[in-house]
């Protein structure tokens, strides 16, 4: 069991990592009640393998339609999920989709870093913003003092690239600037969210998910999506207090901003 959350959403859940995170969640966690997985276009080609595995687990997974960059959607499924959690809230909200491309500083137009940010910045914003309710709610609901995944949380999916410190070291290689640009924006937005939700006992925290071979992260990825989302869930599960407002990897060791 990788988690002990009891409601959990995820954006970007109809390939790549946030796939597997479903797939990993409903498999091997009996404790996950209620599965929100969350993608642009829930009837469309690119939702069948979500579709085929939400048929075989139907009380548990709820596909439900979310795009980052569409506020109505975003306002849409917090209704949704709000109609379905009650008072019993979200306990945890996994924001997980985002675009990448590989260009330069010199390369990238002005659309591009406005694309980058609208999906990979504002999306998670936003989404934190609406759905804060039910995680406020989740936190009531528990009772318990102190902070947990299974209680209200809120993880960020960054990336190592999106560190100020290691972009010297790395950036030649891997460029993907406005990528990079837009995922320390998402660091810094998860590190404020963090100091502001404090008091209503909400953690939150960016996890970077290691360089896996996906749509994303390319055939010369280190690691798979299993192993990948294994170890997300496993650091998600023992996330405390302690780590709120961190910046953690897929094997829970911290990175620096
Ligand atoms: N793979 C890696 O090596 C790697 C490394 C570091 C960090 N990460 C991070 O890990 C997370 C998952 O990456 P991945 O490798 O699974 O990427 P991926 O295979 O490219 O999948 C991206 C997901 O995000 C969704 N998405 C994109 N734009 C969206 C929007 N506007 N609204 C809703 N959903 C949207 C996609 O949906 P559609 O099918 O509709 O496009 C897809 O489900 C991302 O945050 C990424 O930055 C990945």
């Amino acid at each position: 069991m990788a988690t002990k959350a009891v409601s959990v959403l995820i954006t970007g859940a109809n390939r790549g990592l946030g796939l597997e995170m479903v797939k990993q969640l409903v498999e091997a966690s009996r404790d996950v009640r209620k599965l929100f997985a969350c993608c642009r276009d829930p009837d469309g080609p690119r939702a069948e393998a979500l579709q085929t595995l939400a048929k075989k687990h139907p009380d548990v997974i709820a596909v439900v339609r979310l795009d980052a960059t569409d506020l109505c959607s975003i306002k849409q499924c917090a209704q949704q999920v709000g109609s379905v959690v009650g008072t019993g809230g979200l306990n945890l909200l996994i924001n997980n989709a985002a675009v990448a491309v590989r260009t330069t500083m010199q390369e990238t137009t002005p659309e591009e870093l406005q694309h980058m940010f609208s999906t990979n910045v504002m999306g998670p914003m936003n989404i934190i913003k609406e759905f804060l309710p039910h995680l406020r709610a989740a936190a009531k609901a528990s009772g318990t003092p102190g902070m947990s995944s299974c209680k209200a949380a809120i993880v960020n999916i960054s990336s190592i690239l999106g560190s100020i410190e290691g972009a010297k070291e790395s950036y030649a290689t891997y460029p993907c600037f406005s990528y990079r640009v837009s995922k320390a924006a998402l660091n810094m937005l998860t590190l404020c969210a963090s100091e502001e939700l404090k008091k209503d006992e909400i953690l939150l925290s960016v996890l970077h998910p290691g360089w896996v071979r996906t749509d994303m992260g390319g055939e010369e990825g280190e690691i798979d999506a299993t192993e990948s989302v294994r170890g997300l869930l496993g650091v998600m599960a023992s996330l405390t207090e302690k780590q709120n407002g961190g910046f953690l990897d897929w094997k829970g060791r911290s990175i620096p901003w």
